[in-house]
């Protein structure tokens, strides 16, 4: 089996999120399984680096206002298309938003251009090369089942990833004739949303399938609450529409060999990781406290992450002595409410905003519980991270959260290993519970240790959930002829 991934981000070269590490992360797991990935991506500059010696696959001339080629090399792994469009992409910095932090006003046609030249590339446009599968991933790509379905027939099967239904690609009808839609497209059962065209919707309205990468995210964007405007259409699709977990990649994170981390550790030496605590108390200034619970986080700071919640739960923190190292970034208002906070409570609260990699790393080691507080997740990485470094996650019961973690209280019930807190309904009240009882399980030597092991002994890896992926590949092909 081919396929032709298009995603606007991969890990390690361009990433804003969870979406860019399972695009980097999945063709690796899928050649296990005998697919073969082509990953078309957006010739941003970093990418165009990334492939200095790449070979140029097509000359296109003019496309999407100004001239193009594609070109194709190998990095990391990874075999890479990108789209060198230096009208649509040489602009450094974050993939979507100018230095003026607002979208690109031609975010419409740079991911139309994208999703076009996929279409072109699942029709062969590629000698050599023709996909049995286009793979779109999130809002970016979207528009890519729709060319296909309008385009000549026959074409490949196409499968549509929900990475984030929040994002759902939105911009005005007037655009409908520039990214080279029919006019019939723009309908109910087509790309139209409430007055606008969403690439997102002309992706769930046209591909052969749809993913998302968890079962109960799956289950939640199929009501009126968790479909945030798309329910109906998810609920009338709900035939091709199911959840695969999303996996880590376990060389990136291995603590066994992980060069960010102060003490080197497997699940027989749990208590290597009071290195990794002292080495992190100290790199964010926390007292040097062995005996205190140290909670992570690390994340995007948004509405979706529920950080808010934690912030209202700083005075259990400190009644309760659990000491907090956060690393994140997005929102203003939430960047600076935790900075002000750790200023005014040195040694027990301690932020760092910013995007680290490495840190991020050293806190998965380090801290005693991560906490992933979110209102919805569809399937959350960081968690996965978590378990796989012996560090407790705290999470909401939502979405993947839901999936992956076995909380302790519902373990009790259903007798298999606990690897983690669970906490509902998603309130800063649910959320103190939660701290409250994670704290005293932390206190309770032997019982923590459990939890910390089973954590450790979950499987996070890519190797079975990238095998649905490819089950799923191989029966659409085969229900195309
Ligand atoms: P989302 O994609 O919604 O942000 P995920 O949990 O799926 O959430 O993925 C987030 C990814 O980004 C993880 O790999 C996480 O480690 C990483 N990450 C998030 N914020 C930061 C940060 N401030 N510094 C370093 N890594 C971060
Ligand atoms: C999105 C979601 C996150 C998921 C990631 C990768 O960014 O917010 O839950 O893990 O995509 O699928």
């Amino acid at each position: 089996i081919r396929v032709l991934a298009v995603a606007s981000e991969v890990y390690p070269i361009v990433k804003t999120g969870g979406l860019a590490d399972v695009v980097g992360a999945l063709p690796a797991a899928l050649k296990q399984h005998g697919v073969t990935t082509r990953t078309l991506v957006p010739g941003y500059p970093d990418v165009l680096k990334a492939l200095a010696s790449a070979e140029t696959l097509l000359n296109w001339g003019e496309f999407y206002g100004g001239p193009t080629r594609v070109l194709g090399g190998t990095h990391d792994g990874l075999d890479l298309v990108a789209l060198d469009a230096p009208h649509l992409y040489a602009r450094p910095g974050n993939p979507y938003v100018g230095p003026d932090g607002r979208d690109w006003p031609d975010n419409g046609i740079r991911f139309a251009a994208l999703s076009r030249m996929a279409a072109e590339i699942g029709q062969g446009a590629i000698e050599g090369f023709v996909p049995d599968i286009v793979h779109a991933h999130d809002w970016q790509a979207g528009l890519a089942p729709a060319y296909l379905h309008y385009g000549e027939q026959p074409r490949p099967g196409t499968v549509m990833t929900v990475h984030n239904l929040a994002y759902q690609g939105q911009f005005s009808p007037d655009m409908l004739a520039a990214f080279g839609l029919p006019g019939e497209a723009y309908s109910l059962h087509g790309v139209e949303y409430y007055g606008t065209i969403s690439l997102l919707k002309a992706g769930l309205q046209f591909a052969d399938r749809i993913t998302t990468v968890s079962p109960t995210y799956a289950q939640e964007i199929q009501s009126d609450e968790g479909g945030m405007g798309l329910g109906g259409l998810l609920r009338e699709r709900s035939d091709v529409l199911s959840g695969i977990l999303n996996g880590i990649d376990i060389d990136v994170w291995n603590p066994a060999t992980d060069p960010d981390i102060a003490a080197r550790f497997s699940a027989g030496q749990i208590a290597k990781r009071a290195a990794n605590k002292a080495a992190l108390q100290q790199r964010f200034g926390l007292d040097p406290a062995p005996d205190a619970m140290l909670l992570g986080v690390i994340s995007r700071l948004s509405w979706q992450k529920g950080l808010d919640l934690l912030l209202e739960n700083i005075p259990t923190l400190l009644g309760e002595g659990i000491q907090l190292a956060l690393l994140g970034s997005g929102d203003r208002d939430l960047q600076d409410r935790y900075a002000a906070l750790a200023r005014d409570n040195p040694g027990r609260i301690a932020v760092v905003i910013g995007y680290d990699e490495a840190l991020a790393h050293l806190i998965q080691a380090g801290s005693d519980a991560l906490a992933v507080p979110s209102r919805f997740e569809p399937c959350g990485l960081t968690q996965l991270c978590a378990l796989r470094y012996g560090a407790v996650p705290i999470v909401a019961n939502v979405g993947g959260l839901a999936d992956t973690v076995q909380g302790f209280d519902e373990a009790a019930v259903t007798g298999s290993a606990a690897t983690g807190v669970k906490f509902a309904p998603v309130t800063s009240e649910a959320l103190a519970h939660g701290l409250r009882t994670a704290n005293l399980l932390f206190n309770d030597k032997v019982t923590w240790r459990r939890l910390q092991q089973a954590g450790m002994a979950t499987d996070v890896s890519w190797h079975n959930r990238a095998g649905r992926y490819a089950a799923l590949y191989r029966e659409l092909a085969a229900a195309r002829g």
